[in-house]
């Protein structure tokens, strides 16, 4: 069985020291048996401390967002090049604070997500609509356009993952249902297969906890969580399985 990819996104939390102790407490908290494949994105000025604190396990990590470009003036960004030199396998891109906070578009997101791949590494495409859209019934829609425009240079020969997360789900508290988020999948999935043969995991975000996790892992086409809140306590963030 695949196992089911539990991700990381701790946002802008934790310092170097804070990281350190995080996963000398998680490794003792997991083993090689676990049904879940885990994947950090700690804020990039603490990549380092995780490379080394990981470098003996097969815990996957990398970078919340990196820029298209790979060096230059670009004040402020960090570099996928960079990012794969010291050992990571994974990028966040679209993440719904990049597009609301940082104004990102689904364009800037295709671009990065060549880059990624370029490097070698796998990009988790993040999609969702906000409670507006929900509400206008404009979903498939808002999460077709965000899918065809985000993928629109991917390299199919390669991994990649989606991540639905509803932005009204996301910090809230307020959890999609099972039945609400398997739907939603399904369509996802729809617009994938339009694209590509292979199957594309696809991760359920927002509010996820343990508590709410077994249930949504059962679902047919949820692949796996991406997990802010939930993941910033080790004993927590361990307990998030199917
Ligand atoms: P949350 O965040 O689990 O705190 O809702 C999820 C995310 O932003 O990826």
């Amino acid at each position: 069985m695949e196992k089911l990819i539990v991700a990381a996104n701790w946002k802008l939390n934790k310092n170097p020291a804070e990281t350190k102790l995080y996963f000398s407490e998680f490794l003792k908290l997991i083993s090689k048996e676990d049904e879940q494949q885990f994947v950090f994105f700690p804020p990039a000025i603490n990549l380092h401390v995780t490379a080394e604190a990981l470098a003996d396990s097969d815990i996957n990590w990398g970078a919340q967002s990196v820029y298209a470009k790979d060096q230059g003036a670009f004040t402020g960004e960090n570099s996928a090049q960079t990012l794969a030199e010291i050992g990571g396998s994974h990028v966040l891109i679209g993440h719904s604070e990049r597009r609301q906070i940082f104004k990102q578009t689904d364009e800037d997101f295709a671009a990065q997500l060549k880059t990624v791949q370029d490097h070698d590494l796998v990009p988790m495409l993040c999609i969702g609509e906000t409670l507006e859209q929900r509400e206008s019934e404009s979903t498939q829609d808002v999460l077709r356009h965000q899918l065809t425009v985000g993928l629109s240079q991917a390299d199919w020969s390669k991994s990649i993952i989606i991540a639905y997360e509803p932005v009204w789900a996301i910090g809230t508290g307020k959890v999609a249902t099972p039945e609400l988020a398997e739907e939603t999948h399904k369509f996802v999935k729809l617009v994938l297969k339009g694209m590509t043969e292979d199957e594309v995991p696809v991760l359920y975000g927002g509010s996820v906890k343990p508590e709410n996790a077994g249930e949504l892992g059962s679902q047919d086409s949820i692949d796996g969580f991406l997990v802010g809140g939930a993941s910033l306590k080790p004993e927590v963030f361990a307990k998030i399985t199917p």
